[in-house]
């Protein structure tokens, strides 16, 4: 018979114990290779790829703000809204149809790939998505993706 590591917890992985992860605040893991922000806000636990779809920025740092309903988190490079519950990116825009134009939040749709939270008896487990379709966060999990990232970080250096 197959041996599996956590049959308890059905491909769910320990990430530590709750009061610790709401003390950080923000956890980063690395989970069967993929690189995972865990953020505690407002009473809850959320989980997200740790690199912005966009360009690959570090989502660790950014501030988080209810917009629109939603709570989101800002990317510190580009200011692109992710809210934490979806992963949906959204914006501030207008229709220039209407008269006059009054700008409004739009949404992009799924571009950052959440993960499901739980807690266990004060132990905080993180399931990684299992959705099957591309989600646009999934490029900077990748190996070009990562090269991506390094050399964005060495011109950022270079110019700070
Ligand atoms: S890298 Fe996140 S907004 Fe551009």
């Amino acid at each position: 018979m197959e041996e599996k590591k956590q049959p308890s917890t059905g491909g769910s992985h320990f990430v530590g114990k709750k009061d610790e992860l709401i003390e950080a605040k923000r956890s980063f893991r690395t989970l069967e290779g993929r690189d995972v922000l865990i953020i505690h806000h407002q009473g809850g636990f959320y989980a997200m790829d740790s690199y912005c779809y966009h360009a690959g920025g570090t989502l660790q740092n950014g501030d988080i703000e209810e917009i629109d309903g939603k709570l989101c988190i800002i990317c510190p490079k580009h200011k692109y809204k992710i809210s934490l519950a979806k992963g949906e990116c959204i914006y501030k825009g207008t229709d220039p149809r209407e008269k006059p134009p009054v700008p409004r939040w739009y949404s992009k749709g799924v571009k950052q790939r959440t993960h499901t939270v739980t807690e266990i008896n004060g132990d905080i487990y993180l399931k990684l998505s299992e959705d099957t379709n591309w989600i646009e966060s999934d490029y900077y999990q990748g190996e070009k993706g990562k090269v991506e990232r390094a050399k964005a970080e060495a011109a950022e250096k270079k110019t700070s």
